[in-house]
């Protein structure tokens, strides 16, 4: 196999010690007091934080591939909206996974009992997030430009993200961190190869304008959270921009139990908590099974589902996020049911990397016999978020061999996308000082704002990006999960 292609630095590389040490030890404290932090899972104490993992200096990204990322953001968020509001297609889609995934069985369930009764809100607020690796065996590319190695790159899509989809306030952040940096170390003049990153606004900035849809003073915009919420800082910062923008707009952080506890529907499916309307629901829990600890967190789903609030997501933009829907849209001539501009088809149609069914069809069974011959080349996914449930490589065999042919239904595989190196500091708490040089690969997420329903489009833009970077030689790149840490690209031309 050939050789992965490295990136070329922004500054060379190693710095001098002494300087290294200083520059760590500022940007970890610049850090924690600028909200670049989470709780600790370790020593958990809701009063402390540890900085969040990062990058010391932002790593190389292909300029092309940036701004081709963010030109397609709308287009994607509009697809993604189509798709949530096609029925049909959804339900065929998942017909198998639902059998045998009980979660999003549950999921599913909640839909239909939704469009059985009547949605309460045809409106829905999509924050998404579409995340892409750089690929370096991009067969089209090699054939056109044999020049730098970045440009044997072109970037595909890891996943797209409908619910939770986190780091509108942890982005922004790491490019100042780092712009911090490139300046202790006197590269001031680097930064304008750092791009500017409008998340943390562009994000809250979709839920004010839902509130305001909702056009009712009063109510209020609801956090659905986890009981424990670790990435505590970058959902804070949404709260604390929303009502720095708007001090007129009460934010609520409350559980799925505590939903279920304290909400009701009011005479015209007002969704009410205590004394509070709730206008706007953001989910930043209820993607995984164990944020549902009995049926009372699903009744709790249920019911704001069925009410008036408008919902980010609503339970069919969440369906159209799980993987299963991203493997049926990379079907040939799939994305012509939902895209009429045969350019734009073109465009998206280019981003999805191999993606197979691994349903008990002739399709689905020729998949595992591919997988089971050449594992290497793959990932196999289920119907999960939040990072640690996929298996790779040569653990896939023994994975798929303990399976039902039906229980298989329940996963997705995927090509192994292979992104080029980067070479830089990975800073952490407890890390060693001085950090050493490491290879690292990043995934880039680009962030999208769609408010609408059905027929009409209200708000459709493109809102930032985020960068996560992990030592190459780890499967998994979260942050909050522990092995990726905070980046910002460096447009390389
Ligand atoms: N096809 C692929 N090629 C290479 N790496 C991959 C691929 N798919 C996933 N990964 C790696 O695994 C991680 C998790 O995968 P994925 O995003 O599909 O799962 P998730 O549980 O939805 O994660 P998230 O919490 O980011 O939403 C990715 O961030 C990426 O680092
Ligand atoms: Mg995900």
């Amino acid at each position: 196999m050939a050789e992965t292609p490295i990136l070329e630095p922004c500054i060379p590389l190693p710095i001098a010690e002494r300087t290294l040490i200083d520059v760590t030890e500022k940007a970890k404290d610049w850090a924690i007091m600028h909200g670049a932090a989470m709780r600790s899972k370790t020593n958990f104490s809701s009063d402390t934080l540890n900085f969040a993992p990062f990058i010391l200096m932002p790593s190389s990204f292909p300029r092309k591939e940036f701004e081709k990322a963010k030109n397609l953001q709308t287009i994607i968020n509009q697809l993604m909206h189509n798709v949530a509001h096609d029925e049909e297609f959804l339900t065929t889609t998942l017909a198998e996974t639902v059998k045998v995934d009980e979660f999003t069985a549950n999921l599913f369930n909640v839909y239909k009992k939704v469009l059985a009764n009547g949605f309460g809100q045809p409106i829905s607020l999509g924050l998404l997030r579409s995340d892409l690796m750089l690929e370096t065996n991009c067969a089209e590319l090699l054939e056109k430009e044999k020049q730098a190695p970045c440009a044997y790159c072109c970037w595909k899509q890891v996943e797209i993200n409908t619910i939770a989809s986190g780091f509108g306030h942890l982005g922004p952040i790491s490019k100042d961190i780092q712009s911090f940096v490139m300046s202790e170390l006197g590269h001031a003049d680097k930064i304008k190869y750092m791009p500017e990153n409008t998340a943390l606004s562009g994000l809250c900035g979709g839920m004010i304008k839902a509130w305001e849809v909702y056009a009712q003073p009063k109510a209020v915009i609801l956090f659905v959270i986890e009981d424990i919420s670790y990435n505590i800082c970058d959902q804070r910062f949404h709260e604390f921009y929303i009502r720095e923008q708007r001090p007129d707009i009460k934010v609520l952080r409350r559980t799925l139990t505590e939903v279920h506890k304290e909400g009701k529907l009011g005479p015209n499916k007002e969704l009410l908590l205590g004394e509070y309307e709730v206008a706007v629901i953001y989910f930043r829990a209820g993607y995984e099974p164990l944020h549902y600890h009995s049926q009372n967190e699903w009744d709790a789903r249920y019911m704001m589902e069925c009410s008036r609030a408008i919902k980010c997501p609503s339970i069919h933009y969440h369906l159209a996020g799980t993987k299963k829907v991203q493997q049926a849209l990379a079907q040939p001539e799939m994305l012509e049911r939902f895209i009429s501009d045969p350019e734009k088809i073109k465009a998206v149609g280019q981003i999805f990397t191999g993606l197979y069914s691994l349903d008990d069809s002739e399709a689905g069974n020729a998949s595992y016999e591919m997988a089971l011959k050449e594992p290497e080349r793959f990932v196999l996914k289920p119907q999960r978020e939040g990072g640690g449930n996929n298996v790779y490589g040569a653990d896939i065999p023994d994975a798929l061999r303990k399976m039902s042919r039906v229980e298989r239904a329940a996963w997705i595989l995927m090509d192994l996308i292979q992104p080029p190196i980067s070479k830089g500091y990975m800073i952490r708490p407890g890390g060693k000082s001085p950090p050493e040089v490491v290879d690292l690969v990043s995934e880039l997420g680009i962030f999208g704002v769609i408010l609408g329903d059905v027929d009409n489009v209200i708000c459709n833009y493109q809102a930032g990006h985020m960068l996560r970077t992990k030592l190459s030689t780890a499967n998994e790149g979260g942050v909050a999960a522990g092995l990726g840490a905070l980046d910002s690209p460096y447009l390389l031309d």
